[in-house]
């Protein structure tokens, strides 16, 4: 018996990182996972991974700012598994540079993966959800958000707005969805281990380079050591999004988590 059993996830991004880890927590806990990602290898080897342990998976590979993904996504979910319960978008990468470096499309380009590609996972599911919800069980749209959105991070004018974005976006679907009870919550990140938070190692996605300047990512280190805390592992960062996702969770509705192991970035 899992937490999860019969529910029926999308989640972007779930190639790396946290929505790797989220795949598998969710998938061992009785889920059936599409496992939605840019990359097609990473996102088959995760699919393969949860077979491999007797869970259900399908891959998807696509760009999430396309629409055809979106609906590849979504239509993967009902195709496969027959049900869509829980999504999760957590795909995204950094591209920092001070403001007066940054340039309009360096901001349109985190709006548009961290903002848009969300809504429009959202506005996908909405016939389903409105369908499916006869049945009166509930269900989720859990956005990852950033600490970049709720308390700022210098270097990140275009993450740091199009994460606020989303944690706007999940307190209006909230009260948008509350009659289909669709609970929206949102949790954001200080800092996690994965390869976003990497130090720039000439890694591009879509043309932009990726992770973190090594300065920026030394200074979030010394503050994390400062205050005490430490770094949290995707595994970890899996752990709230499966809390928010499990049927214990269903009074839960329009809160925004921070994670952050109490450091508060
Ligand atoms: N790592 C942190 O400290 C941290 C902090 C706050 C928020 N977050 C958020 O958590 C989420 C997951 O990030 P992560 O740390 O696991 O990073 P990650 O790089 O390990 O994983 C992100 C995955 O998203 C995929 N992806 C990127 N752009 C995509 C696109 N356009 N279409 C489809 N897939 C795409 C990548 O291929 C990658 O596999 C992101 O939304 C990120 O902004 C992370």
């Amino acid at each position: 018996m899992g937490l999860l059993d019969g529910k029926v996830a999308v989640i972007t991004g779930a190639g790396r990182g946290i929505g790797s880890a989220a795949a598998k927590l969710f998938a061992a806990q009785g889920a059936s996972v599409v496992v939605g990602d840019l990359d097609k290898g990473p996102a088959e080897e995760v699919a393969k991974a949860i077979k491999a342990a007797g869970g259900k998976a399908v891959s998807v590979a696509g760009n999430v700012m396309e629409l055809s993904t979106n609906e590849n996504l979504i239509k993967a979910a009902l195709e496969n598994f027959k049900g869509l319960d829980i999504l999760v978008p957590s795909a995204g990468f950094c591209n920092d540079k001070v403001i007066q470096k940054m340039e309009l499309e360096d901001f349109r380009l985190m709006e548009r993966v961290h903002m848009e590609a969300p809504w429009l996972l959202a506005k996908l599911a909405y016939p389903h959800f409105k369908e499916l919800s006869q049945d009166g069980k509930y269900r989720r749209v859990i956005f990852i958000a950033s600490e970049a959105g709720s308390h700022g991070n210098a270097g990140q004018s275009n993450y740091g707005a199009a994460k606020s974005g989303v944690i706007g976006l999940m307190r209006v679907l909230c009260k948008e969805w509350l009659r289909l009870k669709v609970n929206c919550n949102c949790i954001a990140y200080g800092f996690v281990e994965t390869r976003l938070t990497q130090a720039t190692a000439g890694d591009k996605i879509l043309g932009a380079n990726i992770g973190i300047p090594e300065q920026m990512r030394s200074m979030a280190e010394q503050f994390v050591m400062m205050r005490g805390g430490r770094i949290l592992t995707p595994e970890e960062a899996a752990g709230a999004i499966f809390s928010l996702a499990i049927p214990q969770a269903d009074g839960i509705n329009g809160q925004l988590v921070e994670v952050d192991a109490g450091i508060g970035l």
